[in-house]
């Protein structure tokens, strides 16, 4: 494990806070006391100050990456000069071009690559994404995530040269990511439009950001995100098809009230505000945003020779529609992302929307009206004409 920050210690619940067989041997920390502390808490046997020595001890099957963005490429580049497989938290790179870097290089090196996007792998996007595949909603037409909370924890993140942007990374990189998942990974990402602002914040990055993917074949992917969000986490998918919806709430309101006056503990949920009157707490946190689910995937992955559902190349696509969020945010115009790396489709065309009435007619809308009656809008196939028709 490099790093025994804030995810360093949710990854370490998650791997082995369920009786797993999976163990951290090995703890790179920037600070002795932080070391030493996490190889206490998590019972690691060895800590030390020195990335490489972490690295390169050889009971460490796998490196898991839970650095400050500036750090990532170079920690994944002694992976690829030790060929351990490797893991990393989001985002991938600061920017396209450094998670180019790390994708060429990672491939290069021939090493098991897995790319920790959580919130792909929580059970409600699971069972979503199913469904989703399975057809339930019919043809994918718009995809939005929300995630807002307010702001990090750790310095580093609100300084623009360590962190590499403001929200729309940090924030952003698992929205794209799991609208990317609902409208198809194969679809390629066209041209984004962004707007970002500093509102709150001394900063120099965005604390604010909405922006728009277009996808080749038609279909709009939504973020928004917020480091100044009153209230929590809010973790919100909202997804539309031509024969469905899915709504999900995945932090805030999920079913579990609690009121307290505040004598029980201080934690309540991530990012949760407050831990006195009308609370909202989360049953697992762990389960809840996917660690579970993502850790069994890229360990069963690397067992079996396989890639992971997310590789170092997703976390590629996302840094590269992510930069043209940045250019779009200063021109105010439509950017297009620019892809050197593509292994999805190319020249899909948007599906026929066409529904066929009868032989001369498209059908517009049919409606069962409060009055009793039915109502049949059409268009006429040669004229173009819309019309209603009696019911029959
Ligand atoms: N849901 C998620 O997937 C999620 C959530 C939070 C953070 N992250 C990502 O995890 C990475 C680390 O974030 P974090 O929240 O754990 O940060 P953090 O500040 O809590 O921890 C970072 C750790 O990195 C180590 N470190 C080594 N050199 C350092 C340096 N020069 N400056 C600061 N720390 C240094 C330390 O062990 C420190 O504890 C980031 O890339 C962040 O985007 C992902």
């Amino acid at each position: 494990m490099l790093g025994s920050g804030f995810i360093g210690r949710f990854y370490a619940d998650s791997i082995q806070g369920y009786r797993s067989q999976d163990k951290i041997v090995s703890i790179y920390s920037r600070r002795e006391e932080s070391a030493s502390k996490f190889a206490k808490d998590y019972n690691v046997p060895f800590y030390t100050i020195d990335m490489e020595a972490a690295i390169a001890r050889p009971e460490v099957d796998m490196v898991c990456i839970s650095l400050p963005n500036n750090l990532h490429e170079a920690a994944v580049m002694l992976c690829c000069k030790h060929k351990k497989a490797v893991i990393i938290t989001k985002p991938l790179g600061r920017n396209a071009a450094e998670a180019a870097r790390m994708v060429n290089a990672v491939e290069a090196a021939g090493i098991f690559n897995g790319y920790l996007e959580d919130l792909v792998y929580t059970p409600k996007f699971i069972k979503a994404q199913e469904s989703v595949r399975n057809g339930a909603l019919g043809r994918i037409l718009w995809a939005k995530s929300r995630e807002t909370h307010p702001g990090p924890h750790s310095e580093w993140f609100w300084d623009i040269e360590q962190a590499g942007g403001g929200c729309i990374l940090d924030l952003g990189c698992h929205c794209i990511e799991i609208t990317r998942s609902y409208i198809g990974k194969d679809i390629l990402p066209v041209e984004v439009m962004c707007w970002a602002d500093t509102q709150v914040k001394p900063i120099d990055a965005e604390d604010h950001a909405i922006g728009l993917v277009k996808y080749e074949n038609g279909a709009i992917g939504q973020f928004e995100v917020s480091w100044t969000f009153r209230g929590g986490l809010d973790l919100r998918d909202e997804v539309m098809g031509t024969e469905g919806t899915i709504w999900i709430n995945s932090f805030l309101r999920t079913g579990f009230d609690m009121f307290t006056t505040g004598n029980g503990g201080d934690y309540i949920a991530e990012k949760a505000e407050s831990n006195t009157g009308w609370l909202f707490p989360v049953g697992d946190d762990l389960n809840e945003l996917g660690y579970n689910h993502m850790f069994m995937d890229m360990f069963n992955a690397m067992e079996k020779n396989e890639k992971p559902k997310e590789t170092f190349y997703d976390g590629y696509v996302v840094n590269s529609i992510i930069d043209a969020c940045y250019r779009s945010m200063k021109s105010k115009l439509w950017e297009p992302v620019k892809l050197d790396i593509w292994r999805g489709k190319t020249g899909v065309s948007k599906d026929s929307h066409l529904v066929e009435y009868d032989k001369d007619h498209y059908l517009v809308k049919e409606e069962m009206t409060h009055y009793g009656a039915k109502k049949t809008i059409v268009k006429h196939k040669q004229t173009g004409k819309i019309s209603e028709i009696e019911s029959k």
